[in-house]
């Protein structure tokens, strides 16, 4: 630290004298106040390397006995050493040069990993899990594992494939559904939906509790997802239907095609539309 010229100090004594409204008694008090500080234990343990420092001079003068004379008499003219935060700062560990060209590299790097990403495609659309998470908006209707509550039907025990029945037609239905609900669905007309064959009957629209909203709202991916969770998880469909279905349904999302009335025909259009540009292999379809 460079020497401050003494009337400096002188002056600057003054101005903490007034401050403070301590007397401006020089030598004494000032030399003690200066040897006071750097013995308080945060200064000395903070400052290991501190001998080797001539930053801090004081503190070589309360070392004692082994210190020269003149670093002894030095204190009177020293200056105030750095407040703690200071020292703390200064001694902090710094950032190693090399790293501000990593800093600079990181968002070159970024754009490349982010261009060596698959394209977001319905590839890496997991249905199930996706489903999983959407179905928490149809829960509190049809029960957290789809056993059905007062205000919604029950879907699992296979129920919602008796509705609509595994394959393509049944799927088609099952999406139109869920994007219209009962309202949606009365509007374009259909007073029953699902199988027509269905155990006990075709579905009367409307024919339970207060009915459903209709979800157009849900992303198609959500749609298609929540669709096949309810088809496997509840409807408990066999595994290559599932995985017929799920081609399709990926197929389907990935050309995110727009609905006009979404009715089940449509959709069943646009289903096998998707499934032939996409080569899924339909044969197992039934
Ligand atoms: C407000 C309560 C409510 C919510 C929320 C709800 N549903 Fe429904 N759901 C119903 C009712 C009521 C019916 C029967 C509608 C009717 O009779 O018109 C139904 C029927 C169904 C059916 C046909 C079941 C059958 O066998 O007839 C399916 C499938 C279905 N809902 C799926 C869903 C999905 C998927 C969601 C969430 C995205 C959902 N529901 C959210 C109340 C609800």
């Amino acid at each position: 630290m460079a020497e401050v010229p003494e009337y400096l100090l002188a002056r600057s004594k003054e101005r903490r004298a007034e401050l403070t409204g301590e007397g401006a008694d020089d030598s004494g008090g000032t030399s003690s106040t200066a040897a006071a500080t750097p013995t308080d234990g945060d200064t000395s343990s903070a400052a290991p390397s501190a001998p080797a420092s001539t930053t801090t001079p004081a503190t070589q003068s309360s070392a004692g006995a082994g210190a020269p004379a003149e670093r002894v008499a030095a204190p009177v003219a020293a200056p105030e050493p750095d407040p703690p935060y200071v020292q703390a700062a200064q001694q902090r560990k710094r950032m190693p040069y090399w790293a501000a060209s990593v800093m600079l590299m990181l968002p070159i790097w970024a754009i490349f990993y982010v261009g060596m990403l698959e394209p977001p495609d319905s590839d890496e659309l997991v249905l199930a899990e996706n489903g999983s998470v959407v179905y928490s908006t149809c829960a509190s209707c049809h029960g957290t594992n789809g056993e059905g509550a007062a205000t919604g039907r029950q879907l699992n025990e296979g129920e919602v494939l008796l509705t609509f029945a595994p394959g393509a037609t049944g799927l088609a239905q099952h999406i139109s559904w869920v994007y219209l609900g009962t309202a949606g669905s009365q509007r374009i007309g259909l007073d029953f939906y699902g199988n027509p064959d269905r155990p006990g009957g075709q579905r009367q629209t409307n024919s339970y509790a207060s009915g459903m909203s209709g979800f157009s709202n849900l992303s198609l991916e959500d749609l298609v997802s929540v669709v096949y969770y309810e088809r496997v998880v509840h409807g408990g469909l066999d595994a290559e239907t599932a995985a017929l279905e799920e081609e399709m349904l990926l197929a389907l999302a990935a050309d995110d095609p727009a609905f006009e009335t979404a009715s089940p025909e449509e959709i069943a259009a646009l289903l096998g539309e998707s499934a032939e540009g996409h080569g899924v292999d339909m044969a197992a379809d039934n």
